[in-house]
């Protein structure tokens, strides 16, 4: 669930150190791995690329057990992680969460959990304060019940998520808030922007770059695709943002490259997928970044063994080369690529390929560099 630096802003670098990533460009180390522990989830997000209904047995029944967890936990350690991010769906519906999340902390590990603090109990709160987490992550949707349950879908969602983010809030455990820019919630998004750094000094990030479903539903493809932002109200909102505006223009001699280091290779994967980190959905299935799908690109973890898919399965999907004329004349000489929501993982979601050029994602990243000229 990493982000490119273009794709996401946040005020502080997050850890690990961004130098740290760009030294795993050029070696691979593990760092950290991302557990998706349930597609389910108590809300129903107009935008949401992985949500299944709360009550979905078949779903529930293939969710990997807190002790299958903990044998990958294991093994991820000893290939070196010593971070875990646990997401979902929503994670704290899992009965099994507490085991769960005491299973990573006794292995060591930093544990971040993303969560729309809906279901946050008294409860969550003693095991936090007992054992800390690295950071919470939390969702803000709205900040008023209508805009909020405009995009959860789920009546009553917003007092549970402002009890839920009291509670994180008053207890002291380190919170980071968030929010997505969507058709939905944009008319509120000063009043969003205002609450989170009025409730965490420490950190705010909002994102306007929304990906397709990792099951290809085409229905709700087409809500996610009607929650997405015009490139020009995409860059209208990055231009009022002056923090955001500024992190952008100090990277610019980065992020607009006129002449491609890669241009003349036909890889597809130049990005950090598979270098310093790992995804494993709710069954099982090992991913080189948590958008990466396409049926080639997974391993399943049931039937093999995490040493296996990390040292043999992730070099092997690295090499993989495109033949298509359009995308390497394209895309991969494209200056402007890390303004770009284009990957190969998002190119599948989209189009079932792995290399094909994106419209939307060309128009908002071309928007994005006049935005910079
Ligand atoms: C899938 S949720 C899981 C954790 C938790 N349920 C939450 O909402 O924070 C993780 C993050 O992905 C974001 N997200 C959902 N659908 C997305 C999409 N189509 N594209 C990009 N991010 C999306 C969510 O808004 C949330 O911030
Ligand atoms: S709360 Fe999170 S997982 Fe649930 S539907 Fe919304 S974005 Fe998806
Ligand atoms: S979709 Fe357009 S902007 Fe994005 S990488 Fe391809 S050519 Fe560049």
């Amino acid at each position: 669930m990493k982000k490119t630096e273009a794709e996401s802003y946040s005020e502080r670098i997050s850890l690990p150190e961004f130098s740290l990533w760009e030294r795993m460009k050029e070696k691979r180390n593990l760092v950290s791995f991302d557990l998706e522990i349930t597609a389910r989830c108590n809300n129903n997000c107009r935008h949401c690329y992985i949500n299944l209904p709360q009550e979905d047995k078949a779903a529930q029944q293939r969710e990997l057990s807190a002790g299958q967890i903990n044998k990958i936990a294991d093994e991820a350690v000893s290939l070196g992680a010593f971070w875990c991010l646990i997401s979902g769906g929503e994670p704290l519906l899992r009965k099994d969460f507490f085991e769960i999340y005491l299973g990573l902390k006794k292995r060591g590990l930093l544990v971040s959990v993303f969560t729309n603090a809906g279901l946050i109990t008294d409860k969550h709160i003693r095991l936090f304060k007992s054992y800390p987490p690295r950071d919470i992550e939390v969702s803000v949707y709205g900040v008023t019940k209508e805009t909020y349950e405009r995009v959860s879908r789920k009546p009553g969602s917003f007092n549970h998520f402002i009890r839920g983010l009291n509670l994180l809030l008053d207890s002291g455990i380190r919170v980071r808030l968030k929010a997505m820019a969507l058709r939905s919630n944009v008319g509120e998004l000063p009043e969003i922007a205002r609450f989170c750094r009025q409730k965490t000094k420490d950190y705010f990030r909002f994102d306007p770059f929304l990906h397709l479903r990792f099951d290809r539903d085409t229905r709700r493809n087409a809500e996610i695709k009607s929650e997405r932002l015009s490139d020009q109200e995409i860059t209208a909102i990055e231009r009022a943002d002056s923090q955001r505006l500024g992190v952008l223009r100090d990277r610019c001699d980065k992020l607009i490259m006129p002449q491609r280091e890669h241009s003349s290779c036909g890889h597809l994967f130049h990005c950090g997928a598979g270098q310093g980190s790992f995804t494993v959905s709710y069954d099982g299935l090992f991913r080189l970044c948590s958008s990466l799908w396409q049926e080639d690109c997974i391993y399943d973890l049931k039937k093999g063994s995490l040493g296996e898919a990390w040292d043999d399965f992730v070099p092997r999907v690295r090499q993989r080369h495109s033949d298509n004329r359009e995308f390497l004349e394209k895309c991969q000489n494209c200056p402007i690529i890390n303004l770009c929501l284009w990957c190969p993982a998002h190119s599948h979601l989209e189009s079932g390929r792995l290399d094909e050029p994106v419209d939307y994602f060309c128009k908002v990243a071309h928007s994005r560099k006049d935005m910079l000229a």
